[in-house]
C-alpha cells in the first residue's frame, strides 16, 4: 500500500501544536540520550525539520530524510535562510525500497513510525544506519483506537503502539538497551470538533 503524500500540507505544517510537540519530543530526547557535539543525528520523517532543528544546538550535524519532497522544500528553505551548514534534507521513501544514509550517532524519527507499513523492515533499517553503540529515539502515538488519523491522513497504518509490544520488536531487530518514557502530549480536533489530547512517548534503544 503507498504511504500518504504529505507535501500538500507543508506549508502549513509548522503549528504551534506541532512546534510544541517537537520541542517536547526533543526534551524528552536530551533526557534520555547523552547528547554531544561529535554526534551526527538522522531524523526519519523529518518533515519540516522541526524536531532536527531542535536538536541541531546539541550535536554536529542533522540529517533529515523524508518522502514528501513539499516538506523537504519548507526544511531546505530554513536551512538556506539559516545558513545552517551543519543540516541536510533528502529524499527517502522507506516504502519503496531505498536504504537510508549512514551512518549516524544517533537517529530519531518522530510521530514518523505510524505512518510506515512494514514497522520491523524499519527497524532493520534503522540500526543499519547507527554506528555500534549508536542510539535510536522513537517517538509516537500511545495506542489511540484509529481516532488521532480520523477523517484525515490514510496514510497511517498503525493506530498508535503499545510500548513494551514495541520494545520487543526493537529486541527482534538487534537492539538492546530498550527504555520508554512519556514524552509529550499533543491536542487535535476530533471530527465532531471536540479537542483531544493525545500521549506520545519516546523509546530509546542502542545498536550494540
Ligand atoms: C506526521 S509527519 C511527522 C513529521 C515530523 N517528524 C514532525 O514531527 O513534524 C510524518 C512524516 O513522515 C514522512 N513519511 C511517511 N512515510 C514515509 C516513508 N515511507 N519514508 C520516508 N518518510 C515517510 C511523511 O512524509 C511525513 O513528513
Amino acid at each position: 500500500m503507498e504511504n500518504q503524500d504529505f507535501s500538500g500540507h507543508a506549508a502549513g505544517w509548522d503549528t504551534p501544536p506541532r512546534v510544541r510537540l517537537a520541542q517536547d519530543v526533543a526534551h524528552a530526547i536530551r533526557r534520555a540520550v547523552p547528547l554531544h557535539r561529535e554526534m551526527d543525528v538522522l531524523d526519519f520523517g523529518c518533515g519540516t525539520g522541526l524536531l532536527a532543528l531542535a536538536l541541531l544546538p546539541h550535536v554536529r550535524s542533522v540529517t533529515g530524510v523524508d518522502a514528501a519532497q513539499g516538506m523537504l522544500e519548507v526544511f531546505r528553505d530554513k536551512i538556506r535562510r539559516r545558513a545552517l551548514d551543519a543540516a541536510t534534507a533528502v529524499y527517502r521513501d522507506f516504502g519503496k525500497g531505498t536504504t537510508l544514509p549512514s551512518p549516524f550517532h544517533l537517529l530519531v524519527a518522530s510521530m514518523a513510525l505510524h505512518h510506515v507499513e512494514d514497522v520491523d523492515a524499519a527497524l532493520a533499517t534503522f540500526r543499519a544506519a547507527l554506528l555500534p553503540g549508536g542510539w535510536c529515539a522513537v517517538a509516537d502515538l500511545e495506542p489511540e483506537g484509529g481516532l488521532f488519523h480520523a477523517g484525515s491522513n490514510p496514510g497511517a497504518f498503525h493506530d498508535g503502539f503499545d510500548r513494551e509490544g514495541l520494545g520487543r520488536r526493537f529486541a527482534a531487530a538487534g537492539f538492546a538497551g530498550i527504555a520508554h518514557a512519556p514524552a509529550a502530549e499533543v491536542e487535535k480536533p476530533l471530527p465532531d470538533g471536540s479537542l483531544k489530547r493525545f500521549p506520545v512517548f519516546l523509546l530509546t534503544a542502542r545498536r550494540p
